[in-house]
């Protein structure tokens, strides 16, 4: 509970009850293709599958006032002597509200607002495996005397291809079209040349009139909160010929004391099956066949359908939610974990991090790094699907090894707009990978063709590229490319964007992500060398796993060879130092003077197995602890960099205590909390989990600012004068690692070749857990007991009442429920 809302986790929402939060609070509608972004106050867009290339509706980001745009309605109250115009989401408008009421949920959010006795709620959705987006209204009026009001809808369409929409106005400017049949508004601006798709916005009611002019609707000097057709009561019947188009619909809504009317707003990408074109009339005056355009809003009208829809997304999340749920006895945890960070898995798996409030669509695309981590959350919801995307990515590996940095979903094509030559890309395939296998047994997926992006697939004298040959691919690249102290080459960064060793950037108009060179460089990074380690561990399970006993000793020798090298060059005394720069001196080490100690290296080497046997991984996890941990989170480094060094880059250029200098990035604190499981540390664990975990920040939430129900990127660091204060929810990797945390490190359900391990790591107070796991068809029905107050050690293991061989569940042949009891100590 905060002052801006509640968690309902029985309905699996977040309620919020005031619209001025400290910061928009987002939501995304959406599962498959279709996507809209939903704030609280019903801003955001929409685009299909790609937000640069197909953006269905428009948005201006970093707006003033902040987050102006959406789906907006307006309500005209004419019962009055003076008209009142109100938004149930209070935005634009901003009239006071009575109440207000935010239902975030999963794939829907909720708006209800009520003003002089008149309730207005609009819901809006994306039923799964439609591009369409549902907005089911319902207009009651609640007060003892009959109500007299008109509706006014409002979206401004976008001409799809977002960054010329935004910048190119010359053009853009002469170029809109729209065509209007009944209660149906197609937008179909460049329909007539390339494109087979429009977009419709359409209304199940009759309507009272409509505009699709922006000029007309909002007016040239006017902003969205004073629009002049709500004000002025009436639509214009505007057809828009160039400069903007919108759609709005006029909806006159007569309603008797205790009356209700619903009706329903569909917003849908359609491609129109041929022909494109049929003979111009008067009720389609641009000849655009709209054909199936209208059997969508002719399923919509139908009675019943718009609950039906959401029906189906509730089975759809109920379906998805059900393959992991769990009881803990914190309350933040199990709702975290039962909910909220599975669903943000779905986002990040959906979109990378190309569209959010804080990435605006156009600038990045689906990033290798990314996306192969964000497998990592999302691999048990839809395995299918995981399948795929491991595909789509490797496709975009270069044959020697290096990969594009991101691709377009649209085109699944990798570019270099956002640099390349990170040396650690190609690895985290590697865990992708594994963890598909280790999650389905399904091996098949090793030999499926898939070609490398400079290599034409159709060339017969090329042999068939397997997805194994870029596993294989991957780690000798690693190995290939080492530097004077035999560790791995950091190219231009490693998963620290930031940490750039070869940029040397004295140029204030060129991006840190772009400069430098990183060809003949020597700079080398211990993270990539316990990454390596980790991902070779992978490989050499998996070759075990196929019976390729050749191929897992030659694995294990490089893994010998890596991890002797990181042991006697990286160890600095009391940690792991973080890199080696050009020059060869050390990055992250006592000798530094700001950036001496680093938490990348400190989780990689221990998640990698080094330190294990020499005292070095728990002195190191000790000086995380002594140097970096706050009580809002691990710090990223310290002390956080106070000026700029040339031979560092990006990470320097931040403020102390914000971002990669300094601040709090809960996506690596994850793997220092999955360190201290693997030494059986799961109190700290647990108190770390809890330090940045949202729901748990409600107290302080002023502070904290972002939303409460997902994990953000960053929060700033001690070192910053708004320490405490979150940046950049929703799309982060925080999101996959975390919920590895909590389902793999602390509950302990691991996914394996033979089985589901059980090997929970939890905080000592906690008497017992139960945890429900869709495992490879089956249902595991986990209680686990800790009687002795430990926190880790399997004692005993029972299943379905009799004494099982060791810790690792098998799979029945046939699918079945199975009961497992769990004792530690
Ligand atoms: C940010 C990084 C980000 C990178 C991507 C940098 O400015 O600090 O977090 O990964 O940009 O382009
Ligand atoms: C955000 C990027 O998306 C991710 O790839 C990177 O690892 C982190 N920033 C750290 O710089």
């Amino acid at each position: 509970m905060s002052a801006y809302g509640h968690f309902d986790d029985v309905g699996r929402e977040f309620v919020i009850t005031r619209p001025d939060t400290p910061l928009p609070w987002l939501n995304y509608l959406g599962q498959d293709d279709f996507f809209g972004l939903c704030t609280n106050t019903a801003g955001g867009y929409t685009f299909w599958r790609d937000a640069k290339l197909r953006r269905i509706t428009r948005y201006r980001y970093n707006n003033v006032p902040m987050d102006a745009g959406g789906r907006y309605l307006y309500v005209r109250d004419e019962s009055g002597s003076d008209p009142v115009v109100w938004n149930p989401g209070w935005k634009p408008v901003k009239t006071p509200l009575d109440e207000y009421r935010c239902h975030v949920g999963l794939g829907y959010t909720d708006i209800v607002g009520v003003k002089d006795g008149v309730e207005v709620r609009q819901r809006m959705f994306v039923p799964p495996g439609e591009d369409t987006e549902v907005w089911h209204v319902t207009v009651g009026n609640r007060s003892q005397d009959a109500r007299s009001l008109r509706l006014f809808s409002f979206v401004e369409f976008a001409f799809y291809e977002a960054q010329n929409d935004a910048t190119n106005l010359q053009r853009t400017m002469s170029i809109g079209e729209v065509q209007v049949e009944g209660s149906a508004i197609y937008h179909v601006t460049e329909y007539r040349e390339r494109r087979d798709h429009y977009t419709l916005f359409g209304c199940t009611s009759d309507v009272d009139g409509f505009d699709t002019s922006r000029e007309a609707f909002v007016g040239v000097h006017e902003g969205m909160h004073e629009a002049r057709v709500p004000f002025a009561g009436r639509a214009t019947g505007s057809v828009a010929r160039g400069w903007n188009p919108v759609g709005s619909h006029e909806v006159a809504i007569d309603l008797a004391p205790g009356e209700s009317r619903e009706l329903a707003f569909v917003l849908a990408y359609v491609q129109q099956p041929e022909p494109k074109f049929v003979e111009p009339s008067a009720a389609r005056p641009l000849g655009v066949n709209t054909s199936a355009g209208e059997a969508i809003l002719a399923q919509y009208s139908q009675p019943g359908a718009v609950d039906d829809a959401f029906t189906r997304l509730r089975d759809y999340w109920d379906a998805r939610l059900s393959a992991f749920q769990g009881r803990t006895p914190d309350e933040h945890a199990t709702r975290m974990l039962n909910t909220w960070n599975q669903y943000q898995c779905m986002a990040t798996f959906n979109l990378s991090r190309s569209a959010s409030l804080f990435e605006t669509g156009i600038g990045r695309g689906m990033g290798f790094r990314d996306s192969n981590q964000d497998i990592l959350g999302f691999v048990h919801m839809i395995p299918e699907r995981a399948r795929q995307r491991i595909l789509d990515i490797a496709a975009t590996q270069l044959s020697d090894g290096a990969c594009f940095h991101q691709y377009q979903p649209l085109t699944k094509k990798g570019n270099a707009d956002v640099g390349g030559d990170f040396y650690d890309d190609h690895l985290w395939l590697v865990l992708s990978t594994t963890a598909y296998l280790k999650e389905t047994g399904d091996a098949s997926i090793l030999s499926e063709p898939c070609s490398f992006a400079d290599v034409a697939p159709t060339d017969a004298a090329v042999p068939t590229v397997t997805l194994l040959d870029h596993l294989e691919t991957s780690i000798a690249y690693t190995l290939a490319k080492r530097g004077p102290h035999g560790l791995p080459l950091i190219g231009h960064a490693d998963w620290n964007d930031c940490l750039n060793l070869n940029c040397f950037s004295t140029e204030p108009n060129e991006s840190f992500q772009l400069a430098g060179d990183v060809e003949g460089s020597t700079a080398e990074s211990v993270m990539i060398a316990g990454l390596f380690l980790h991902a070779s561990q992978e490989m050499i399970a998996m070759y075990h796993h196929l019976g390729r006993e050749d191929d897992a000793r030659r694995m294990q020798a490089g893994y010998d060879e890596m991890l002797a090298v990181l042991e006697t060059q990286a160890w600095d005394g009391e940690w792991y130092t973080r890199a080696f720069d050009a020059d060869g001196s050390p990055v992250g080490s006592h000798v530094n003077d700001e950036g001496k100690i680093y938490i990348e290296s400190q989780g990689w080497a221990v998640l990698g197995g080094a330190g294990l046997t020499n005292g070095r991984a728990r002195r190191a996890l000790d000086s995380v602890a002594e140097h970096l941990a706050t009580e809002n989170g691990i710090v990223l480094q310290q002390p956080a960099y106070t000026r700029y060094h040339l031979e560092l880059g990006e990470i320097t250029s931040y403020p102390p205590g914000v971002k990669e200098n300094g601040g709090i990035f809960c996506h690596n604190n994850s793997w220092i909390h999955l360190a201290h499981c693997l030494l059986g540390d799961g109190d700290r664990a647990f108190e770390y989990y809890l330090s940045v975990c949202p729901s748990a920040k409600q107290a302080q939430i002023d502070t904290y600012r972002l939303e409460p129900y997902v994990y953000a990127q960053t929060i700033d660091g001690k070192d910053s004068p708004t320490f405490g204060q979150a940046k950049n929810s929703w799309l982060t990797g925080t999101a996959a690692w975390t919920f590895v945390v909590l389902s793999q490190g602390i509950l302990g359900v691991k996914p394996d070749y033979a089985g589901l391990r059980i090997d929970p790591c939890i905080p000592a107070g906690w008497d017992s857990f139960e945890v429900t796991r869709r495992f490879r068809g089956s249902t595991f029905h986990i209680t686990v007991h800790n009687p002795d107050g430990v926190c880790s050690g399997v004692r005993q293991v029972l299943v379905d009442g009799a004494p099982a061989d060791g810790s690792t569940l098998p799979v029945p042949d046939e699918p079945r429920t199975v009961e497992v009891q769990v004792t530690l100590g």
